[in-house]
């Protein structure tokens, strides 16, 4: 099979440039003889594969497809393992429908509650989300079906988005907003990386050349396929220019033909159009080495009964307080159990917009319980049927949650609460059966005011078509839970990091928070929050003992004896956090990284290791770009970031951070400087400083001066030159 490069060298300019857009809604342009024609569709939690011309809103039918839970239910599994299980599922099905690239997985950082998309995103750490962003795209690509690692970048909010300008700081940007991407970038090479349709700092995404070319491909070294997010294209001339490869959807050929004027009046260089042409057939060359589809049915199957499996690992028990002599969880066989709401009936089990599937099956609640329990009634929203059935009953199981219409792709949420008609009729439910339970559903979090008055409380977000039987599984104790939280649920919606700064005016939105956000920012605050990032409750206990660290020139290796100190088998979630209490940056408290997934019969221990490379601790300084501070880090593990249960410190050598003296470097940093210091100090010896002390007698105000300036105000007494020259002295002896 020719090069990319040989069949480009023999096309012409327009035949190039028809491949820089698509032939249409979801495919790639096809030349006779030269390309086939390969389509890109949505995900990321399914096959959202649509016939005819396709919508990018998820308004139009879609082939059906296995509806696998949303990366806000996914995420809570904190498992790369079922994350990897998850794309290897649907490249099965996409495969099967002759799909090549699924636009997934969402990666962007979960910086507001309110974001109307945080059902399709992972999480509020970049850790979390980069190590099961990685899963999904190595998942689905080893099936022979490419990713489209999105929304590249900082694409934070739905309100205004492809206008809105997110005014970023470096640091956080970095650390916060790009590092997952780096990591699924540098780890999985996802096969396409989708542009975003915001601004950042002003300029679009899709014309970023700093984005798009100087970090996506100089500094992480990404070889793929720049796609823009369908209609994210402003300007394409620009866009190509900048590193954008092929412009979704299809516009009839009227951004190659500008791209071809272009290059005839010398406005874009040719070179351009061949580098991106070479992408575009790399693609379809990659989408034609995947291996033989299986049949739909076959698949539809199997992924259906992985499905409820891999839910039921997303399912988070968020509280299970002991009611008389046990917890109202698992439910007690034989129980009249009243089920009310109609979430349990018709539930919530995936979001609104591109990424809306078809599904092959849908099973609720209701039904599943009713199969797995003896005794289950129903009421749905009427109040009084649902406090007389409350009141006849041994215990009640409520499903809350956000109605379809509170959160979407498209627009963001004002508030947190849920539906004042749900609060009241769990109010009404509480005052006649203390013996409650409260089952969320949902894409984002919500606030809890009744979380203590409630003994049992699941957090069960969206989980796909199989969710109903998960959340019966989990209820009647078939499945012992092991979700975790992978966002904070705060107290009050004034308590989270972007709320004075979400979702901006005029067209910006200022990151104010900086590279504090999600748990970053509440423990730094030490701000109670409903439940922490990492929580999550089992039917069984877990002790953490022997907390060992052992470090190389590497990194470090963090190990602790986990033992299952229940009575029935169990998943622990161990959480590796470090922070770095002496540091010249803010930082938070703890970050996370990296975790152990630790399954365990009762009474069962086993060492859980988590490998922590150092490059995990680098930090981005300003100016000067990732580096590892020197000294001492402390080591946590926890069952969530607020519950620690092993403490230790590690010694790192870190890189040298000290800079070259110069004229601006204030007398602090001089006098500071092992090598300049006594320099100074003896220089001001000769000029009649009778000690030390005078070095530190310049005064306290003084140390912020740079030093350059306060010899120009020494009237003549010291020369720049002198100055300039024990600066070179003392750089040139350290080297
Ligand atoms: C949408 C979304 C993107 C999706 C694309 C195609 O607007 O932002 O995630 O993959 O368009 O539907």
């Amino acid at each position: 099979m020719p090069t990319p490069h040989e069949i480009v060298a023999r096309l012409t300019l327009e035949e190039k440039a028809s491949l820089l857009s698509g032939q249409d809604f979801w495919h790639t342009q096809a030349i006779e003889g030269v390309a086939e024609s390969v389509m890109l569709t949505d995900g990321p939690h399914g096959l959202r594969k649509q016939g005819g011309s396709g919508d990018h809103l998820g308004i139009g039918d879609s082939r059906p497809a296995t509806c696998f839970p949303p990366a806000v239910a996914l995420a809570s599994s904190f498992d790369v393992d079922l994350v990897h299980e998850v794309g290897v599922r649907i490249a099965a099905e996409a495969r099967a429908e002759q799909v090549a690239v699924v636009l997934g997985p969402g990666i962007n950082i979960k910086r507001s509650p309110l974001c109307g998309r945080n059902f399709e995103y992972f999480s509020e750490d970049p850790w979390l989300s980069g190590a099961l962003g990685r899963a999904w795209v190595e998942g689905i690509q080893s099936g022979g079906v490419g990713a489209s690692l999105k929304h590249f970048a900082v694409n934070n909010q739905e309100h205004d988005r492809l206008r809105v300008s997110a005014d970023v700081d470096e640091r956080p940007l970095r650390e916060i907003y790009l590092r997952a991407f780096e990591h699924v970038v540098t780890h999985a090479d996802p096969w396409t990386v989708m542009c975003s349709y915001n601004r950042i700092n002003g300029l679009h995404a899709s014309e970023n050349p700093w984005l798009l070319r100087t970090v996506l491909r100089e500094e992480w070294g990404y070889t793929g396929l720049v796609v823009s997010d369908w209609g994210a294209v402003k300007d394409r001339v620009a866009a190509l220019r900048a590193g954008l490869d092929l412009e979704m959807p299809g516009n009839g050929g009227v951004t190659d033909a500008e791209l071809v004027a272009a290059v005839t009046d010398g406005r874009l260089d040719e070179a351009a159009v061949d580098r991106a042409a070479e992408r575009v057939l790399a693609l379809i060359q990659r989408a034609a080495t995947a291996g033989a589809p299986r049949d739909p049915a076959t698949v539809h199957a199997e992924n259906h009964a992985a499905a409820r499996e891999i839910a039921a690992r997303c399912v988070v028990l968020l509280r299970n307080e002991p009611v008389g002599d046990a917890p109202l969880l698992p439910l007690e066989p034989g129980s009249r159990v009243a089920v009310i709401g109609e979430f349990a009936r018709t539930p919530r089990y995936q979001g609104a917009g591109s990424s809306r599937i078809n599904p092959t099956r849908l099973e609720d609640a209701l039904s599943e319980l009713s199969a797995l329990h003896d005794d289950v009634t129903f009421a749905g929203d009427d109040l009084t049927e649902a406090v007389a059935l409350a009141h006849a009953s041994d215990v009640a199981v409520v499903f809350l949650g956000l109605p379809p219409e509170a959160e979407s792709e498209g627009f963001d949420r004002t508030d947190l609460n849920l539906p004042p008609d749900q609060l009241a009729m769990l109010e009404a439910v509480l005052a006649v059966q203390p013996r409650t339970v409260v089952v969320l559903s949902g894409g984002g979090v919500v606030t809890v005011p009744f979380a203590q008055r409630v003994p049992a409380l699941v957090q069960g977000y969206l989980l796909g078509q199989a969710g109903g039987g998960a959340l019966a599984d989990v209820l009647t104790g078939r499945v012992n839970p092991s979700g975790r939280l992978a966002e904070t649920m705060p107290l009050r919606l004034a308590d989270s990091p972007a709320y004075l700064d979400f979702p901006g005016e005029r067209g910006h939105v200022r990151y104010g928070e900086g590279v504090f956000v999600g748990y970053r920012w509440y423990d730094a605050r030490d701000l109670d929050v409903a439940f922490p990032f990492g929580h999550g409750l089992s039917y069984t206990t877990f002790a953490h003992d022997d907390l060992l660290v052992s470090g190389d020139p590497s990194g470090f290796t963090v190990r602790v004896l986990v033992t299952n100190t229940g009575d029935r088998a169990g998943r622990d979630i161990v959480q590796v956090y470090v922070g770095k209490p002496s540091s010249q940056l803010a930082r938070a408290p703890r970050e996370l990284v990296g975790v152990a997934v630790v399954d365990l019969e009762p009474g069962e221990s086993s060492i859980a290791e988590v490998r922590v490379p150092t490059g995990q601790l680098a930090a981005w300084f300003t100016g000067r770009g990732w580096a590892v501070e020197d000294g001492e880090y402390h080591v946590a593990v926890g069952t969530s970031s607020r519950a620690l249960t092993g403490h230790t410190h590690i010694s790192i050598a870190g890189d040298d951070l000290t800079e070259p003296l110069h004229l601006e470097s204030t007398i602090a940093e001089v006098i500071a400087d092992p090598i300049a210091g006594p320099l100074v100090a003896a220089g001001l010896a000769e000029q009649g400083a009778d000690s030390a002390d005078d070095v530190e007698g310049v005064g306290q105000m003084m140390m912020s001066f740079p030093i350059g300036r306060v010899v120009r105000m020494s009237g003549g007494a010291v020369s720049t030159d002198d100055i300039q020259a024990l600066l070179d002295a003392a750089n040139a002896e350290r080297g």
